[in-house]
């Protein structure tokens, strides 16, 4: 049984990312992890089609029923319409179970949010989300990648913008509504943000996937109290699943990566898509911060370290690939410009150095 505690007190909200492709590979985990937190057991039919909802008892459950946020990706909701349909009617059907606000925040939250919005309990109980039909991404990974934006209240509304469309069962047919009101109710009593690893292959700052599908600082911003949720990343590349802070993950996932010797020398080797692989581990990283905050800031530290300090290296990056390089320095003094990483003045000047002697070079420039 999926059981992600919070300083020993159970949160009353999660918000969680479903990918498509995720639950295809793992015979949808984290539809099962959505349906065991609201308490309710999938069944199947006189068939075997499973399209029939159980209540588990608060007894059997033994905790109370956790509130959620189901954040699905594009691919997601074009794959598996009916498991949307699925994890909606358990919400509600948790949402409407008569049972003490403190042993069911699914409904307490409903409830809040009837009153709030002038709804009823089961339209206030809307908790899946996705895009609209034909769209993905919240479109963040684009903004990070590109440097576009000024301030992170950009980020977190394109993320409200594009993910708040909802799927409802009670209206068949009727596609993808947008109910940003909703989402923003209930992104802001969420007290976890969550996201599954499944494979070793695909990790944290591989893809800009992974932050384009995390609201941590969103739900901070809507928040009554502003208070940032815990973070938490589930690695069930194992057998032996393992819950970890996003923090905790973004550290192991630079140190198997960006700062290992072993994977950016192979990188290196491989010519300029290595070099741009490096960049895109380091724009990447820059992304958790914008979204979620939880990047240490020995890791931009060390890596500019590893990269930017050495002579030798500088002319490595450079001569393989120019444009990736200089796309590196920047990335480096956008770290620090937007306040994710403080350093000493020294390194900051030998970045300014660095990027205007690569500039000169690709603009061809005779020193
Ligand atoms: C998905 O399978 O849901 C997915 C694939 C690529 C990027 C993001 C999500
Ligand atoms: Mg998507």
């Amino acid at each position: 049984r999926q059981r992600v505690e919070n300083n020993g007190a159970y949160p009353e909200s999660i918000a969680l990312v479903l990918w498509g492709t995720d639950n295809i590979k793992t015979y949808g985990e984290s539809l099962a992890q959505v349906m065991l937190m609201v308490g309710v057991i999938p069944m199947p039919d006189a068939l075997g089609r499973v399209n029939k909802l159980e209540i588990i008892s608060l007894e059997d459950l033994g905790r109370p029923r956790i509130d959620v946020v189901v954040n699905c990706s594009g691919v997601f909701r074009d794959l598996f319409v009916n498991q949307m349909n699925l994890l909606d009617r358990a919400v509600k059907l948790a949402a409407e179970q008569d049972e003490p606000y403190e042993m069911n925040y699914v409904r307490k939250h409903a409830v809040e949010q009837a009153e709030e919005l002038g709804l009823s309990i089961r339209d206030a109980a809307t908790r899946i989300f996705s895009n609209a039909s034909g769209s993905y991404s919240s479109n963040v990974n684009l903004a990070v990648e590109n440097s576009s934006w000024n301030d992170e209240s950009q980020l977190q509304d394109m993320y409200l913008n594009r993910k708040s469309f909802a799927f409802n069962s009670d209206t068949p047919g009727a596609g993808m509504e947008t109910k940003t009101e909703i989402f923003k109710s209930a992104l802001s009593k969420v007290d976890v943000t969550f996201q599954n690893l499944d494979s070793s292959e695909i990790s944290l700052t591989d893809v800009s996937h992974y932050f384009d599908s995390d609201p941590t600082k969103l739900v901070a911003g809507v928040r009554k109290d502003g208070k940032m949720p815990s973070s938490f990343i589930a690695d069930t590349t194992t057998a032996n699943a393992q819950v970890r802070s996003l923090s905790e993950t973004v550290r192991l996932d630079s140190r198997t990566k960006l700062l290992n010797p072993k994977w950016y020398e192979g990188m290196l080797a491989s010519g300029y898509e290595g070099t741009r692989e490096i960049q895109k581990r380091l724009n990447n990283t820059l992304g958790w911060s914008a979204t979620s905050g939880q990047v240490d800031n020995w890791v931009y530290e060390d890596a500019n370290d590893v990269y930017m300090k050495d002579p030798e290296m500088q002319k490595r990056l450079m001569e393989t690939n120019p444009n990736s390089f200089r796309k590196m320095v920047a990335n480096f003094l956008e770290a620090n410009g937007r306040g994710y990483w403080e350093t000493s003045d020294e390194n900051i000047e030998r970045l300014r150095n660095l990027y205007m002697e690569v500039e000169d070079r690709i603009e061809g420039v005779e020193n």
